[in-house]
C-alpha cells in the first residue's frame, strides 16, 4: 500500500558491474536531487559483458535482493549488460518493485540518421540480448546499424585511464571503420563509455552525434517514482551510499572524477553460495 507508506527517505538502488552506473547516477542526481541513492558496483565481477547471460542474471537477481534488503524503493539497472540477462527475469520475479533497465538507443538513432548508418558500441552480453535483437529488429527500418564491441574499453575506464594512449587506440580502432562507412550516428550501449564521449568526439568529429541515454533514463525514473507516488519530499537533500565489491579505496578515489562528489562507500562480499552481504 504505497499511501500509507512513506517513501521520502526511502533510496533508489542502483547497481552496474562498476563504474559505468555512475553516468546514469550522475543524471539521476542532476534531475533529482532530493532522492537519496544506494548504488551497488559489483567490482568483483567486472566486466560483465564478456560472461554467459545466465551468470550475469545470477548476479543481477541477488543484486537486486540486496538492494530491496536495504529498503530500495526502485530498481534502475544501471548496466546494458545486465538489463540484456536479467531485466525481463527481475521484473516477474520482484513484480512489486518499479524497475528501470538499459537498452542501446538504437529507435532515436534510426529516426534521426541522414547517412543511414548508425553504429553500437556495446559489450558481447548486450549484443547476444534480446532487447538488443528485437530493437534492431523493429527500428532500424533499412537503416545500416555497425557493432563494435571495443574490447578492454570497460577496464580502461575502471582503472580511471579514461585518458590513456590505450584507450584512445580502442576507439580509434571502433570508430574509424565506422567513419569509412559514412556514421553520421554513435549510440552508447554501454554506461561506461560516456566517460570518455569526448575522445569519441575527438575521433568522429562534431557533425556525428552520439548519444548518451542516461538522461532519457533519469527521466523515465522520475516518471515512474511519480505514476507509484514513491517521490521523496523536496524538502530532503538525497545523500547517496555506495557499496563495492571489489576495492571501496579504488572506487572512493574514482567517485569525484567521474560523478563530481564522493560518498560513503562499504564493501560488500560474495560468499560461496553467491549471497551478498555487507563486508567487514
Ligand atoms: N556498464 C555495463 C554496461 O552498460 C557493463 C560493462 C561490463 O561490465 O562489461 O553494459
Amino acid at each position: 500500500m504505497d499511501v500509507i507508506n512513506d517513501h521520502s527517505k526511502s533510496p533508489v538502488g542502483i547497481f552496474d558491474s562498476g563504474v559505468g552506473g555512475l553516468s546514469v547516477l550522475r543524471a539521476i542526481r542532476s534531475l533529482l536531487p532530493n532522492e537519496a541513492v544506494v548504488y551497488l558496483a559489483d567490482q568483483l565481477h567486472v566486466p560483465y559483458g564478456q560472461r554467459p547471460l545466465e551468470e550475469v542474471r545470477s548476479f543481477s537477481e541477488e543484486i537486486t535482493r540486496f538492494l530491496l534488503g536495504q529498503g530500495a524503493k526502485l530498481i534502475v539497472v544501471a548496466c546494458n549488460a545486465a538489463s540484456a540477462a536479467a531485466l525481463h527475469w527481475l521484473r516477474d520475479r520482484y513484480p512489486q518493485a518499479p524497475f528501470v533497465g538499459m537498452e542501446p538507443a538504437v529507435k532515436p538513432a534510426a529516426e534521426t540518421t541522414s547517412t543511414g548508418v548508425v553504429g553500437v558500441l556495446a559489450t558481447p552480453a548486450t549484443f547476444q540480448g534480446e532487447l538488443y535483437t528485437l530493437a534492431v529488429e523493429r527500428f532500424a527500418n533499412g537503416v545500416e546499424v555497425l557493432q563494435d564491441t571495443c574490447p578492454g574499453l570497460v577496464q580502461q575506464i575502471e582503472r580511471g585511464a579514461m585518458d590513456s594512449l590505450e584507450t584512445r587506440a580502442i576507439l580509434r580502432q571502433a570508430l574509424r571503420p565506422m567513419l569509412e562507412k559514412n556514421v553520421d550516428t554513435i549510440v552508447l550501449g554501454c554506461t561506461h563509455y560516456p566517460f570518455v564521449i569526448p575522445h569519441i568526439q575527438e575521433i568522429v568529429g562534431g557533425s556525428v552525434r552520439v548519444i548518451d541515454p542516461a538522461l532519457a533514463i533519469a527521466k523515465q525514473v522520475k516518471r515512474l517514482l511519480e505514476m507509484h507516488s514513491l517521490q521523496a519530499s523536496n524538502v530532503f537533500v538525497g545523500d547517496v551510499h555506495f557499496y563495492t565489491s571489489g576495492s571501496t579505496d579504488e572506487l572512493s578515489l574514482l567517485l569525484p572524477r567521474l560523478l563530481g562528489e564522493g560518498g560513503e562507500v562499504d564493501l560488500v562480499k560474495w560468499d560461496r553460495e553467491n549471497r551478498l552481504s555487507i563486508g567487514a
